[in-house]
């Protein structure tokens, strides 16, 4: 988990990247979990978090080392999350990303995920005691 925290970072950027807490903290935030990663000459190159909850399957996180896109990694691992889902019941998977991630939105669209028509906004509020904390 170590070594994925790092690629999560490298993948995400340090706003979004997740350490060693709060990508653990991600394999509790559904109700069972599955975390798999894969490796190229011995070191890991990417990792996938599942999740279900109930029926509904959530795709929690994935990310490939930059060094190793494109060499099909990420398809493996979101195929095997799909089956795991598939074999344990779940009747939909949700997923979420940013509407510029063109890697990310070609990859699950290739593996079949229709784009719901809801657009999520990302809200923030300062509580440091900037003028507009409450
Ligand atoms: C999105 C991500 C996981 C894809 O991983 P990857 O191992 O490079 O992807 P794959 O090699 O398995 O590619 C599978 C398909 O995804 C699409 N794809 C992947 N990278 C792409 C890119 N840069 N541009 C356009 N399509 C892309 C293609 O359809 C590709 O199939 P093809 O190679 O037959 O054309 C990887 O780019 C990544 O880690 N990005 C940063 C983190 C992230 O965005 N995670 C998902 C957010 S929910």
């Amino acid at each position: 988990m170590r070594d994925a925290a790092a690629i999560d970072v490298a993948a995400f950027g340090p706003l979004w990247g997740h350490d060693l807490r709060t990508l653990n903290a991600t394999r509790g935030a559904t109700a069972s979990s599955r975390t798999r990663g894969v490796r190229r000459d011995s070191r890991l190159a990417g990792f996938v978090i599942a999740g279900r909850t109930g029926r509904s399957g959530y795709l929690q996180r994935l990310a490939i080392d930059p060094e190793r896109r494109r060499e099909g990694l990420g398809r493996l691992l979101t195929v095997d999350a799909l089956r795991w889902m598939h074999r344990t019941r779940c009747i939909d998977v949700f997923v979420n990303t940013s509407e510029q991630n063109q890697a990310a939105l070609a990859l699950y669209g290739s593996l079949g995920f229709d784009q719901r028509p809801e657009r999520l906004t990302v809200a923030e509020i300062d509580l440091t005691g900037g003028a507009s904390a409450p």
